[in-house]
This record gives structure tokens, C-alpha cells and sequence, in this order.
């Protein structure tokens, strides 16, 4: 049977891009991109050029998003960002327990899970981030660790479940050129869809988008893309330049 689900292609900018170069790069994925309603497109640059690029792609179908932010709505956090913040640039999205900030700043679970429920009451749609190491999956504990995350990080969302999408990242194919195989990543997705189902029953498990990032580029776009449980992509290197994100958004029509 044919997937229902649109496919949601999001550019995770990362820290990359002062104001001016995200405002250029938003000015060529507009040029290339602005018109397509075949496909959800989503760019996420740095806190500091959300304004810029929301400005630039206001008038087209291109949606922004965050990177992370804060569970509270305000107070003393230095550093933080709110949703209600977030809100004010005319967000959409945010991606929430990269893996990145699960290895290097300390994110957890139960961080996540708080930051995805106030992302929801905020009505911004959270990109929650999953996917095991290299060791973990030599070691044959991918579903067991993907498991922690998923039942963990939505852990009491009932039916606001599907007000998320999923985004698998396994750990050792992101920024290092290797990507899961097709059917490597197929089988997580599944995986993931099968927990979906436990946790909100088969009806939302069913609607749930879920990613595929982790080095993938025009190349190899279209055969993780035209996989049953592939509904799309969170991109990294490759949404830094207008020609290769394109392309793996055209893969996706
Ligand atoms: P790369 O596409 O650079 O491997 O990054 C993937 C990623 O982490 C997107 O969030």
C-alpha cells in the first residue's frame, strides 16, 4: 500500500552561518524551493539568524525552525531560549534532543521529554531526535537504546503523539559520510513505528512522520526516501548549499 504521509524534509543548519550567509542561503532555497507544496520543507538556522531567514521565507510555503529551546516560558536561564520566543519569529518547528546535544551538552530523556510537551502547549511541532552509537549497535543494543529514547522522550503525550515527528539519526552516519543502508534504516524506522503504536495505538503510530538523518545527500536521497517508513529527511552538511538540498527535496516529490 502507498505511504499516505507527506514527506518532511528539514535543513539542520547546525552552527553554521553568520546572519548574512543564512539570509543568502534562505534567499536560494526560496528561489529554488518557495513554491513547493509537494513537500514540507523546514529550515532550522542558528538562534541568531531565525529572524533574518524568517523574514526572507514569510512569503512562501518554506517553514522555520529552532534547533532546541528551553522547557519554561521565561525566567532566569541564562542563555536560554523560550518557545514563547520562538513563537515571536514565526516558528514552526524545533528539533529537539539532537544527538549532539544528547553527547555534548548534557540532554537527556527526561529533558527532552519536558521540552517536547511545552514545544506542543506552544503549538510548535518538536522534531525529537533518536538513534543509537556506533558501540551500541555493534554491541546489538540499537532497539534497546532506540526504545529508551523513544518510550522516554514522549513519555506521556497521549494523543498530542501525533503532533510530533520523529527523526532517526543513528549516531555514527551523522557529519562522518557513512549512511545506514536502506534497509538498515527501514528496519529502525519500523522499529520506531512499532513503539509509536504501543505507546498511542496504531491510528496516530500511522500519521507519525519519521526522518531519516545521518549523511544523506542527493546521492542516496531517492532509495532511503522510497522506503515504507522513510518520510523523510533531517539533513545536515547538505542543507548548507541551495543546489544539494534542492535535490533531496525534489527526491522526496
Ligand atoms: P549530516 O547530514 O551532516 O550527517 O547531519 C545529520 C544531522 O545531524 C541532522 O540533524
Amino acid at each position: 500500500m502507498k505511504k499516505l504521509r507527506k514527506k518532511i524534509i528539514a535543513g539542520n543548519w547546525k552552527m553554521n552561518k553568520t546572519t548574512a550567509d543564512a539570509a543568502s542561503l534562505a534567499e536560494g532555497l526560496k528561489l529554488e524551493l518557495g513554491d513547493c507544496l509537494d513537500v514540507d520543507i523546514v529550515l532550522c538556522p542558528p538562534f541568531t539568524a531565525l529572524s533574518a531567514v524568517s523574514g526572507i521565507i514569510d512569503d512562501c510555503h518554506m517553514k522555520l525552525g529552532a534547533q532546541d529551546m528551553h522547557w519554561e516560558s521565561e525566567g532566569a536561564y541564562t542563555g536560554e531560549i523560550s518557545s514563547g520566543m520562538l513563537r515571536d519569529l514565526y516558528c514552526n518547528y524545533v528539533i529537539l534532543g539532537h544527538s549532539e546535544r544528547r553527547a555534548y551538552f548534557g540532554e537527556t530523556n527526561e529533558t527532552v521529554n519536558k521540552k517536547v510537551k511545552a514545544a506542543i502547549a506552544a503549538t510548535l511541532i518538536p522534531i525529537v531526535c533518536v538513534g543509537e552509537t556506533l558501540e551500541q549497535r555493534e554491541s546489538g543494543t540499537t532497539e534497546a537504546v532506540v526504545r529508551d529514547q523513544v518510550e522516554n522522550s514522549l513519555a506521556g503525550l497521549d494523543d498530542d503523539l501525533a503532533k510530533i515527528v520523529v527523526a532517526y539519526e543513528p549516531v555514527w552516519a551523522i557529519g562522518t559520510g557513512l549512511t545506514a543502508t536502506p534497509d538498515q534504516a527501514q528496519d529502525v524506522h519500523a522499529f520506531i513505528r512499532k513503539l509509536l503504536a504501543e505507546i498511542g495505538g496504531s491510528d496516530i503510530a500511522d500519521g507519525v512522520r519519521i526522518q531519516y538523518g545521518g549523511s544523506m545527500k542527493p546521492a542516496n536521497a531517492a532509495e532511503l526516501l522510497e522506503k515504507q517508513d522513510i518520510d523523510g529527511g533531517l539533513i545536515g552538511g547538505a542543507a548548507l548549499d541551495v543546489r544539494s538540498f534542492a535535490e533531496i527535496v525534489k527526491a522526496a516529490m
